[in-house]
């Protein structure tokens, strides 16, 4: 059994979104890859509010519920993967949200992203998430899982990768894992 915690944000928040039978499918692939332990944050059930905790979160000093149930899925995790859409060229409000909530839970973690989107496959919103995530030390590692045309692989509510997909997914692992593993002695 892995002694590594992979969190897994499904991003998207809308009703009907396409996030949730591409996470449900990355999600499965993290598990059979073996290198992490899995768990899922749903943004859409995680409910955050647009920020509204009086201090920085750099002093951890959450007034609210829903900030304090976040920081800890986060602080359990050693990386984290975002399933992210591309929201007018850029990342979706919900995830820039998410991550202002904290700061010291991301630190010397590495991340990655399975986007998604039409002929972009979502990559603008990837390099948004990256110019975030360098302000909280969450460090992104460039193996990613970009998925073109994501509407067009969706067969009866399910994902069906290609195997372009599906090896991008287990390459992105196989350094995540690497770099968690390496990282760790900076988060002990
Ligand atoms: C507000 C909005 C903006 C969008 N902007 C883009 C975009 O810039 N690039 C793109 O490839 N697709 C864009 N799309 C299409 C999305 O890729 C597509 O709707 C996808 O299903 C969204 O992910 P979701 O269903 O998980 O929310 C946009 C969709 C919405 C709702």
């Amino acid at each position: 059994m892995s002694d590594l915690n992979l969190l897994v944000v499904v991003s998207s928040t809308r009703p009907g979104r396409v996030g949730l039978p591409v996470s449900q499918w990355f999600v499965d692939a993290a598990k059979a890859h073996g290198g992490f332990q899995v768990s899922v944050a749903d943004l859409a059930e995680e409910n955050l509010p647009l920020l509204d905790e009086p201090h920085h979160p750099r002093l951890g000093r959450y007034q609210h519920d829903h900030t304090k149930r976040w920081s800890e899925k986060v602080a359990a995790a050693d990386a984290i993967v975002f399933v992210i859409p591309e929201y007018n060229y850029s990342l979706g409000a919900a995830t820039k949200n998410a991550i202002d909530y904290l700061h010291n839970e991301w630190r010397y973690k590495p991340a990655s992203v399975v986007s998604y989107g039409g002929v972009s496959a979502g990559t603008r919103s990837a390099m948004a998430l990256h110019a975030v995530a360098y302000g909280v030390n969450l460090f992104t590692i460039s193996q990613q899982v970009n998925i073109p045309f994501v509407s067009n692989q969706i067969v009866e509510g399910r994902f069906d990768p290609s195997s372009t997909t599906e090896s991008a997914a287990n390459a992105m692992l196989d350094e995540l894992r690497k770099v968690a593993e390496a990282m760790k002695p900076l988060r002990a």
